[in-house]
């Protein structure tokens, strides 16, 4: 059995214009250790995916479906009991480390809190421990930086802290949405590969959320691309950056700003990017007919103002179009796929 099994997962907003349609139909399945990336640009629907994982979905929202966290379905969970599984057994990273942190306190406050409370640990093992975590993430001098507050940290360092908290109960499943995105290239770089290292030493399953396909590259085993909501491709990691079979993938592979062009301006991720997909994501209030990508795609024809379904093919992968992938335009060399 999975760790992870969403099975048709919908998430809809009330709001005064109507209903928000922001994530429909979506499943994927995550085994232990494993890692998925959610990858699309913003407002397709990443972060309010992880939302309905966690139960956190804003009060105008309400997600379906069935979302199996080894073999129980945490949409029907009561309150109480998902608050028991979250932090403890599911834990989530935000793009804001701040999120996380409360500025007040000491981060060895803030870790040993997070024990006490899910582990009903004594202060002094909690403090052992959160000293090991600060370890564990790589930050040196644990023991003295327990008594510094947020603010002392700089914003790589701030997102290690977070990583280190949401790792303290050894969760079994952690969420990461755009856990880089505010950080430079270099720290972004640095911040992944501990991801990468944190899930082999605790096996934990991650699925990492991101609107930079070359982020998944070399952490996530699997890829799910979303676009307006919707799944557009699904499959291994390999496969997908070796051969995209959707429009949309192989554009955002294109605009993967490329390693070996970095140089050009490391500081600046735009300048190294090239290739944008021209356009923007649609309102949800107003999709267009059909696939809702067609508008901006270079492979659309007329059968696309009907929604393609999601077809199977290969081993285990989905895509949505009509286009035969032999068909779609070739857009040349994309990102080179590390394992
Ligand atoms: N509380 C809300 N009420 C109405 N619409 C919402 C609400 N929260 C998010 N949305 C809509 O859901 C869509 C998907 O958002 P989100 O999952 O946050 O995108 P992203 O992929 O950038 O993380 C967006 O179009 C957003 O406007
Ligand atoms: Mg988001």
């Amino acid at each position: 059995m999975a760790l992870l099994e969403v099975d048709k997962l919908n998430v809809r907003f009330a709001t005064p214009e109507g209903e928000v349609a922001a994530v429909n139909d979506l499943s994927f399945s995550l085994e232990a250790g494993a890692s998925i990336g959610i990858v699309g640009e913003s407002g397709s629907g990443k972060s309010q995916t992880a939302f309905a994982l966690m139960g956190l979905l804003a009060k105008n929202g309400r997600a379906s479906g069935e979302v199996r966290y080894a073999g129980v379905d945490l949409l029907s969970l009561p309150e109480a009991e998902l608050n028991l599984r979250r932090g403890a057994e599911i834990a989530m990273i935000y793009q804001d480390p701040m999120t996380s942190l409360n500025p007040y306190l000491t981060i060895g406050d803030q870790l040993t809190e997070v024990l006490q409370f899910h582990k009903g640990m004594d202060n002094r093992s909690a403090v052992a421990e959160s000293i090991r975590m600060l370890d564990a993430v790589r930050i040196a001098d644990a023991g003295k930086r327990m008594g510094l507050y947020p603010h002392e940290f700089s914003g790589g360092m701030r997102q290690r802290v977070v990583i280190a908290m949401a790792l303290l109960c050894r969760p079994k499943l952690l969420i990461a949405d755009e856990p880089t995105t505010a950080l430079d290239v270099t720290v972004q770089a640095q911040i992944l590969a501990l991801l990468q290292d944190l899930r082999r030493a605790f096996s934990t399953s991650i699925i990492l959320i991101t609107h930079d396909l070359g982020v998944v590259a070399g952490v996530c085993d699997s890829v799910l691309v979303m676009y307006a909501g919707r799944v557009m491709e699904y499959g291994d990691a390999r496969s997908i950056f070796q051969a995209a079979a959707h429009p949309y993938t192989r554009g955002l592979l294109h605009a993967v700003p490329r390693l070996d062009r970095r140089h050009v301006d490391a500081t600046d991720m735009n300048s190294g990017r090239l290739n944008t997909i021209p356009g923007n994501p649609p309102n949800l209030l107003a999709l267009p007919p059909g696939c809702p990508f067609a508008p901006r795609c270079i492979d659309r024809t007329t059968a696309c103002l009907q929604a393609p379904p999601l077809e199977v093919f290969g081993q285990g992968r989905r895509r949505a179009c009509h286009r035969a992938i032999g068909d779609l335009t070739d857009l040349g060399s994309p990102l080179k796929f590390t394992p």
